[in-house]
């Protein structure tokens, strides 16, 4: 047997636990790994096939990042290629993805990634490639899976990030505005947010209305409180209003989420009349060290795809149901974005501690 392993889509801590666990125990079958550089791109590059053994994935269960390399601009079926004049097209080379995968002797792909690179992966698995799928992102928006690892490691750089604004908020007696990532769904900030103990917490699942957000910072203000902390979503959005973009998004890409976090904080200032600052935590979220529960998953998660391969499944992906690791369709993971419902415990619990969501009077009377 002949398995490949590749990773696609934004990195998130737990890819080389991933690697790591899924090529021990192929090779514990006596099975032979490789590893493609760089989603499907390593391909179609010289050097771009690496041979996968217990030597070249010593040591990186703990380290950030993927030794295969990744990209976010790597979908065989919108590939860009560029024509004589400079102009850029875009053509489907699936079929000579599938191609050389055969050519390659791979009896199955272990593809690790988010939803994009598993819509990837099931659209190959429906031309007839042999996949399994491993779900990661930090923003833990992927259906058919509880949790994604990186998610909490994300939540553990965002809480401790937000833990150090409040001293210096405090001494300056100034409102800090921090933006977090997870693009249309709210879990980091939700998470983040409740663990820091902000005083407001804006995600896109809940739109926002600023003169709600005021009356929770004009009644701290009032309590004596001079001080406080709102996180918020990269992608939250206003009531009856749209999301932030960095860009007018470039054909065929994906348009970049970011700015709220500054627009609010101008606002905010305006608004109160107290000094406001803000940042943007940006890809620290995505960097570092994968925490202890994002290694046990990740291992986890690499281990039973290789189970899967086994037992001779394709077109899944491995997923956490309660405590238990599952197969389940690969379509089934890439058919919506997991939002936060809206009636989330952590939404409840923090409103009933006065933390606002920005929605509703309410938090500091
Ligand atoms: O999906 C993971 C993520 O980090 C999002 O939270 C964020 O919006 C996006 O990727 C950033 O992507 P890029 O690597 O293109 O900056």
């Amino acid at each position: 047997m002949k398995i490949a392993i590749n990773t696609g889509g934004g990195d998130a801590p737990g890819l080389n636990a991933v690697i790591r666990s899924a090529v021990l125990a192929a090779l514990e079958r006596g099975w032979e790994v490789i590893g493609i550089r760089r989603g499907y791109e390593g391909l179609f590059r010289p050097g771009g096939i690496v041979s996968l053994d217990a030597r070249s994935v010593r040591g990186i269960t703990h380290m950030g990042g993927t030794i295969l390399g990744t990209t976010n601009r790597g979908n065989p079926f919108r590939h860009a290629v560029e024509g004589p004049a400079g102009e850029v097209r875009m053509v489907d080379r699936s079929d000579r993805v599938i191609e050389r995968i055969r050519e390659l002797g791979i009896d199955c792909l272990i593809a690790v990634g988010g939803d994009g690179s598993l819509r990837i992966a099931s659209e190959l698995a429906e031309k007839g490639l042999r996949v399994i799928g491993v779900p990661k992102t930090i923003d833990n928006d992927l259906a058919a899976t509880e949790v994604t690892f990186g998610f909490h490691t994300a939540v553990q750089t965002a809480t401790e990030a937000i833990g150090k604004l409040h001293s210096t908020a405090e001494a300056h007696q100034r409102i800090m505005v921090v933006e977090l990532m997870g693009r249309h769904a709210g879990w980091i900030a939700l998470y983040a947010g409740f663990a820091s103990t902000a005083d407001v917490i804006l995600i896109p699942e809940v739109p926002y209305d600023l003169a709600r957000v005021v009356e929770k910072i004009e009644a701290r203000w009032r309590q004596g409180f001079e001080f406080a902390i709102v996180v918020v979503a990269e992608g939250a959005v206003p009531s009856g209003g749209e999301a932030s973009y960095l860009d007018g998004g470039p054909a065929g890409k994906k348009r970049r989420l970011g700015g709220v976090g500054t627009r609010i904080a101008r606002r905010l200032e305006e608004l109160t009349g107290h000094e406001t600052r803000s940042l943007v935590l940006g890809h620290l979220q995505r960097g570092g060290a994968p925490i202890a529960f994002d290694r046990i998953l990740a291992q986890r998660f690499g281990v039973a795809a290789v189970e899967m391969v086994a037992q001779g499944s394709g077109g899944c992906m491995v997923a956490l149901e309660a405590t238990r690791v599952s197969e389940v369709p690969l379509a089934d993971a890439v058919r919506h974005t997991k939002m936060v419902p809206v009636d989330h415990d952590l939404i409840r619990r923090a409103r009933a501690m006065g933390i606002s969501f920005g929605d509703r009077r309410g938090g500091g009377r």
